[in-house]
């Protein structure tokens, strides 16, 4: 049995964060563990309030798996405060941890703006590089960049651009808006040329033959539901499954984008906003 880790908040709703992703690694057949960095009120209308869990108490989850059940992937999504991250990063190079997406919230969280920006600035220039996938969407891709996304060839420039600054690869996410094509919904995929490897003190590289693919575009049809909430987070905790199943990067992602995109035109329809998807496809 695979055993794959969620560090994230929690959504009481149950259609993002933690929730989201332990359904998905459920609905994959695999063992899903959690660390849980912040509780989250909301619901499918939005988010009511944000209560973090402090850095010490996020090391004691984390150490508790380590010392027990090795993952074989991590997702990582909303990581609170430049501490929390700073445990996080602590612990996943203590144990050489492979195999890890993070999907990076950039939305405001709770704190000064000083501390979030010593937060983003921890995330871009401390966790990044210990992941082998970064999945923003194409509003965090401009704000890591500093670019404008307005086409698909800003799209492929801008993952080119930060996997190269970053040493990961990335991941830029099109469900939000996809410029004047109503009816897409592509994501585009940089493979890093040195893609993290914290077991061994060398980048394991992406062979020539690989790196000649980049920018793969991943296509998908957009699909005409208003209920998208958790899509980010169940795409990431998708990718992490196949990971930990032993699947190539380029494999993971193709493979999570169609189980999004079923779990997206089932249709569900629960709550009065943005609704959750289903996971459970069986
Ligand atoms: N209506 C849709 N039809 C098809 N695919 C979609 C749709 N909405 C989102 N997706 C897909 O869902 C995945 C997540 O992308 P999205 O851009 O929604 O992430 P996100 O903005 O981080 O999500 P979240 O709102 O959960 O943070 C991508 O693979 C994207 O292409
Ligand atoms: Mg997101």
């Amino acid at each position: 049995m695979k055993t794959v880790l969620t560090i994230a908040g929690s959504d009481c709703s149950g259609g993002a964060g933690i929730q989201a992703d332990l359904k998905t690694i459920e609905a994959h057949g695999l063992y899903g563990m959690s660390v849980i960095t912040a509780l989250t009120a909301q619901n499918t209308l939005g988010i009511s309030g944000i209560m973090t869990v402090e850095a010490g108490f996020v090391k004691k989850q984390l150490d508790a798996i380590f010392d027990d059940i090795r993952p074989d992937a991590i997702k990582i999504g909303m990581l609170p405060d430049a501490d929390v991250m700073r445990a996080v990063r602590d612990v996943l190079v203590a144990n050489k941890a492979s195999n890890i997406v993070l999907d990076p919230v950039l939305g405001s969280t709770s704190g000064t703006e000083l501390s979030k920006k010593e937060a983003r600035e921890f995330l871009k220039n401390e966790l990044f590089c210990l992941c082998n996938l970064v999945t923003p969407n194409i509003p965090e891709a401009e704000i890591l960049s500093q670019r404008t996304i307005g086409s698909k060839e800003d799209m492929e420039d801008v993952a080119k651009a930060l996997s190269e600054e970053f040493r990961s690869s990335f991941l830029i996410k099109g469900g939000h808006s996809f410029f004047d094509k109503e009816d897409e919904a592509s994501d585009c995929l940089y493979l890093c040329r040195e893609s993290a490897n914290l077991n061994s003190d060398i980048k394991e590289s992406v062979s020539d033959k690989e790196n000649e693919k980049n920018p793969i575009f991943i296509e998908g049809k957009r699909i005409n539901n208003p209920n998208t909430h958790g899509t980010g987070c169940t795409l990431s905790s998708a990718i992490a499954c196949n990971l930990a199943c032993g699947l190539t990067m380029e494999e993971s992602v193709k493979r999570a984008k169609e189980y999004i995109g079923k779990c997206i035109s089932v249709g569900l329809d629960i709550g009065r906003g943005r609704g959750p998807l289903l996971h459970n496809l069986r």
